[in-house]
């Protein structure tokens, strides 16, 4: 019951539009450094370094909500194909992971849509794969239709499904004759038992439906999560179909259960480290906290310093 309101706080908090801006002035605080490799590109290469020596694979997303003017999406778009210059002169092993709303997904449909054509021309170019992260229900239907306009363009385009809704295993389905690259995840937002479980339960049993479906579909699926039953779940269906390892990988967050990536890395897995880095730092912590309130604890931690 507790750990429900916390959870509903933070993620009502998350969306706060005021907090956000008022946090990015004033720098990454509370102990967010635990989630968030930096502020600046430079940061964020120097940890995509790091985890690259281990063997890990990464994504990177550089932070940014409630973008709602023309000007800040076409600096959002720039930054991106930064990232992806960089990470090719730099030669590291990164994908870019980013969101429909820092590229104007909530000013203009067309403006968003040739936004990511700048990017994915570059990513093309560069040889760098791009992620579109799934943002709350309301954002799902437009984020799916640009989806599959880019994916009929692009190759190197993936995006996020998200097991807590409903809707999931249609989308799968509906998706199919693209064979996309999916994430699949349990889901970060705050929505209403209309269109999403309100029960953990469901949402696991959804969950390893929807790993099973995209897999036995021939599909490559990254399945990411930090929940060991799924992950067991995942290990024992690939034995069973006999699915190759090139066929699906696990990822992460930055900072969370570093020791399972590891072991499975060394286990023989392949393992991306999903690596959020830049000023926006404040929606991105909220949810973290939200799905584990015993991370406050780093909060109060942060707040003594
Ligand atoms: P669950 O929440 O059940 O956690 C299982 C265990 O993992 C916990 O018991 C705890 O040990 C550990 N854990 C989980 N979260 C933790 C945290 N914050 N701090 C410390 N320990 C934690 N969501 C979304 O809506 N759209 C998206 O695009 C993405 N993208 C994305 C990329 C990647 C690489 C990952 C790993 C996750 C996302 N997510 C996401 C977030 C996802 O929806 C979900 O909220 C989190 O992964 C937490 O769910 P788990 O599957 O880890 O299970």
């Amino acid at each position: 019951m507790m750990e429900q309101v916390m959870r509903n706080f933070f993620l009502y908090m998350g969306k706060n539009r005021v907090a956000t801006k008022v946090a990015k002035r004033y720098g990454m605080r509370f102990g967010a450094s635990r989630f968030v490799a930096g502020a600046s590109l430079d940061s964020s290469v120097h940890a995509i370094k790091k985890l690259n020596q281990k063997g890990l694979s990464v994504t990177i997303d550089h932070l940014g909500e409630f973008v709602d003017n023309a000007a800040e999406a076409d600096e959002m778009t720039k930054h991106c194909i930064e990232a992806i210059e960089r990470i090719a002169k730099e030669n590291l092993d990164s994908q870019l992971s980013l969101k429909l709303t820092s590229m104007g997904l909530d000013i203009d449909y067309d403006m968003t849509v040739k936004n990511m054509r700048r990017i994915l021309k570059s990513a093309d170019q560069h040889d760098v794969f791009v992620t579109i992260d799934m943002e709350d229900f309301e954002r799902c239907d437009k984020t799916i239709e640009i989806f599959t306009e880019l994916k009929k363009e692009f190759e190197n385009i993936g995006t996020v499904l998200q097991a807590y809704l409903y809707r999931v295993a249609d989308d799968v389905a509906n998706l199919n004759d693209l064979s996309p690259n999916l994430r699949l995840v349990k889901g970060a937002y705050k929505e209403s038992p209309k269109v999403a479980f309100p029960d953990k339960k469901d949402v696991d049993e959804n969950f390893k439906k929807i790993i099973r479906m995209h897999l036995l579909n021939g599909n490559y699926t990254a399945i990411a999560t930090h929940d060991d039953q799924i992950i067991e779940y995942t290990k024992e269906l690939v034995k069973e179909y006999n699915i190759p390892r090139s066929q699906f990988e696990f990822q992460m967050l930055y900072g969370i259960c570093v020791d399972r990536q590891e072991a499975l890395l060394k286990d023989g897995y392949k393992m991306r480290v999903y690596v959020p880095y830049g000023k926006d730092w404040y929606g991105y912590f909220m949810r973290r906290l939200a799905e584990r309130p015993a991370n406050v604890a780093f909060v109060l931690k942060g707040m003594m310093k």
